[in-house]
């Protein structure tokens, strides 16, 4: 008997043993190895821990360059969390938001690639916060943009992370910023009354135009001096944006038309 459930234990450890290797050896692919049934491919892939990650920010008049990060947060792990920064932090760190927290979360929350978020949360990781994210939150890694985000006294707001080696990058999207359209839509103000050309051209410099400016300067976007958005819609990058999934035989596909300028909570309920 004793012998029996010995040779089943060592088998069983075996098989264990060959179906974790065979796993980490092909997980990269994501097909199941050779010699091994989809049904119990499917079930070791399961009982991995997911890789939660975190990213934070203001999303402040939430754009692509938001969602773009979003995106590449997500494929970074298997869950993502975002802490959406809250007011009186983003007043603290960079002056007042468009837009307050209960629109800046309805616009995270309709995100795909968003799993959970946490409102209220701050403009900078302290050691305390990541404690709490990484003990209660069980995150798995802290995740920015490669733009360098400084706090007010000029040190670096994800510091600690980086210590800690659990801080990851992703390529901030070029072109569009907050900032950014605020700057714009003071030029769409100052195009209705061209009193001041000077202060005009100033602003066009600091700012993309936005719309069309490739007719208005002879398509090189850098006569004016303006910078313009280089995330070109390239089918590689639709497909990226999808989800890779079509209509299935019976579904009813509605159409719903308008601008969408300044995508905002109302746009997305
Ligand atoms: N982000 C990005 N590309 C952009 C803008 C933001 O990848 N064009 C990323 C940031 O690096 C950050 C996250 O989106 O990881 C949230 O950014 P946010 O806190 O809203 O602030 P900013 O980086 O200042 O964005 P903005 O300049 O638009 O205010």
């Amino acid at each position: 008997m004793n012998k029996i459930s010995s040779t089943s234990l060592i088998g069983g450890a075996v098989v264990v043993a060959m179906a974790v290797g065979l796993y980490l050896g092909v997980a990269k692919r994501g097909l199941p190895p050779e010699g091994l049934g989809m049904g119990l491919w499917r079930k070791i892939k399961r009982k991995k821990k997911p890789l939660r990650v975190y990213m934070d920010g203001c999303f402040d008049m939430m754009h692509y360059g938001h969602c773009n990060a979003l995106r590449q947060a997500r494929a970074v792990g298997d869950q993502l969390v975002v802490g959406v920064v809250s007011d009186a932090e983003i007043i603290a760190n960079k002056g007042p938001p468009v837009t307050p927290m209960h629109e800046r979360m309805i616009m995270v929350k309709a995100v795909k690639w968003v799993d959970e978020v946490i409102s209220d949360a701050p403009y900078a990781i302290t050691e305390d916060f990541m404690k709490k994210l990484f003990d209660e939150y069980k995150m798995d890694y802290i995740i920015h943009g490669d733009d360098p985000c400084v706090l007010p006294d000029g040190t670096d707001a994800y510091a600690v992370a980086k210590k800690a080696g659990r801080f990851k990058q992703i390529k901030r999207t070029e072109g569009i910023s907050s900032t950014d359209i605020v700057g714009r839509m003071l030029l769409c103000v100052r195009e209705r009354s061209v009193s001041d050309s000077h202060n005009h051209s100033s602003l066009q410099r600091q700012f993309s135009h936005g719309h069309s400016q490739k007719f208005e300067d002879g398509g090189s976007g850098s006569r004016s001096g303006t910078r313009v958005s280089h995330f070109l819609p390239t089918s590689r990058r639709i497909v990226q944006f999808s989800n890779r999934k079509g209509p299935g035989p019976n579904a009813h596909i509605v159409y719903i038309d308008g601008a969408f300028d300044l995508f905002h909570a109302g746009h997305v309920e």
